[in-house]
């Protein structure tokens, strides 16, 4: 009964999206002028299902996307958000070459396996290797040893990686190549992980396993205790991001190039995308902060029309007819955003943007009837407002979430005994003059003249890894789900009901009224 009856006092109060926003047409909506009505609900957040195709070619397990930002995502976010169920943008503020090669890392990234594990020379002491272990405080005393060819010469067991036998030399105490157990990328497969813990199954008490190429070089190794750290995550409910050939998915933006002349430069767009897609990207993104613009399209359309099947992210756009134009154009992937971002400027500076739930409307109608996806881009702080934002978009792009995070580019700076990163918006004039001036239609040199930043530099606080702020999102997004009674997004998006929020009714939602007190974890 519960289930089905539906009080009209709660239609009245609580509306639906079409009527929701219309009603409030003429007002910009954001994230915190809004909540979401509860429903009758027989879903349990752990049993909520977060996958989202986005485009035919591109399917998540979870909606979250890190931003093509230079100091949010390269390699090593795209590897953490891949593995979580998401993916990473890598931006282009960097020579075309160093991000086909990052492109490249993610695409080759095998878990589980240390690519580049530390090596030992055969004619070092066992001090100079125990000397090592103190300085970088390693916490393991294995070490493969190689010659100066890369060619793999033995192990050095933990077992003789003892002060006494500090004056021996490791060639003396290693075990030799023809008893130490090696595999080969080859035989490793397209899953490596199992055929690893079927390996170590069939080696009572061996616990590391080498990957050497045909001509016995060292590529990696494979230890038992991380193989059965990965055979237990695989049980959790979010699996990593895979493209066919089970390789973590991977995009890249990619810029409007202009040649000399001021006209588009399709042969340089052309090259740089095609040289991606042979490293295995799974997505670009055309990101400007104006996508509603005939180099935008232009560049969408020449992509499109050479690579029929790749995925295509465009944007940003608040309009639905920046979403129709760049749907025709070819794009399958919308961003929709303009100066939500935290570290954007452009409302202020230029004076144009869009409050994000209302642009996310509007966007997300156009989109229906086009049967693209859009990406709710920037302004998100928290995980109710990715809630907020999935009951429109198909998924959303964060910057500012992420910028703390261990993977994030970037080394941490501590200021009066706290710990912070650098994140800066891609309209900042430290960021245009490293590359992405033309995303904000600049010149490169502009960026030292006279010319207006739409961002600015700033800290975030350090947060740990990709992985501990995920679980708290997803976290959050679960629980918003089991309270609508959702049991996936497209539940999710079409249960949403809203209203709008008075500012006592804000403060009301924060906590309030209390000394907060921080439960150390
Ligand atoms: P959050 O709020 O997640 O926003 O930190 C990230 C998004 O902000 C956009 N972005 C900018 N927008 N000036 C802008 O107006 C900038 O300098 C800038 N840099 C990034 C971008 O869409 C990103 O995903």
């Amino acid at each position: 009964m519960a289930a089905t009856r539906n009080s009209h006092l709660d239609d009245t109060f609580y509306q639906p999206a079409d009527s929701f926003f219309s009603a409030n047409a003429k007002i910009g909506l954001t994230f915190d002028d809004i909540t979401l009505a509860t429903l009758f609900s027989e879903i349990l957040p752990r049993d909520t299902h977060l996958d989202s195709r986005l485009a035919d070619a591109l399917q998540l397990n979870i909606p979250i996307v890190t931003a093509d930002m230079d100091t949010v995502t390269e390699s090593r976010m795209a590897i953490a958000m891949a593995l979580n169920g998401g993916l990473g943008l890598i931006h282009y503020n960097m020579p075309e070459r160093e991000q086909l090669s990052q492109v490249s890392r993610v695409k080759y990234h095998v878990q589980g396996l240390i690519q580049d594990p530390i090596k030992i020379a055969p004619d070092q002491l066992i001090g100079d290797v125990l000397a090592l272990i103190e300085e970088k405080k390693f916490g393991f005393s294995t070490f493969p040893v190689v010659d100066d060819k890369g060619k793999l010469v033995g192990l050095l067991s933990g077992h003789v990686v003892k002060p006494r036998y500090a004056t021996k030399k490791v060639s003396e105490a290693l075990t030799p190549r023809m008893q130490v157990h090696t595999i080969t990328k080859k035989e490793l497969g397209k899953d490596p992980i199992a055929r690893a813990d079927k390996f170590f199954t069939e080696h009572l008490g061996i616990h590391k396993l080498l990957v050497v190429d045909d001509e016995d070089h060292l590529h990696g190794l494979i230890t038992m205790s991380d193989v059965e750290k990965i055979t237990l995550e695989r049980k959790a409910q979010f699996k990593p991001a895979r493209d066919a050939q089970f390789r973590l998915v991977c995009g890249a933006a990619v810029s409007a190039t202009r040649n000399a002349f001021g006209e588009l430069d399709r042969e340089r767009i052309l090259g740089h995308v095609g040289a991606l897609l042979e490293r295995g990207v799974d997505v670009v993104a055309v990101s400007t902060a104006h996508g509603h613009t005939k180099g935008v399209g232009d560049t969408v359309k020449v992509l499109r029309d050479a690579f029929p099947k790749l995925p295509i992210i465009a944007g940003n756009i608040t309009s639905a007819s920046g979403v129709e134009y760049l749907a025709d154009c070819g794009a399958d992937i919308i961003k929709v955003g303009q100066g939500p971002g935290s570290i954007c400027t452009t409302r202020i500076v230029a004076g144009v943007g869009i409050p994000q739930m209302t642009a996310l409307y509007v966007c997300s109608r156009a989109a229906a009837k086009k049967k693209v996806s859009i990406l709710a881009d920037g302004g998100i702080t928290k995980s109710g407002d990715i809630v907020k934002a999935l009951t429109l978009a198909q998924g959303v792009i964060c910057g500012g979430m992420f910028a703390g995070c261990t993977e994030a580019p970037g080394e941490v700076i501590e200021i009066g005994g706290k710990l912070y990163k650098q994140y800066r918006g891609m309209g900042s004039l430290a960021a245009m003059k490293a590359g992405s001036a033309a995303r904000y239609g600049h010149e490169k040199a502009d960026a030292t003249r006279k010319v207006a930043a739409e961002g600015i530099e700033a800290l975030k606080e350090a947060c740990g890894p990709v992985d501990r702020v995920l679980a708290t999102l997803i976290g959050g997004i679960q629980s918003g789900m089991g309270y609508l009674g959702a049991k996936n997004l497209e539940a999710l998006r079409s249960k949403a009901r809203y209203i709008r929020v008075s500012p006592a009714g804000q403060r009301e939602a924060a906590p309030h009224d209390v000394v907060e007190l921080k439960t150390k974890n």
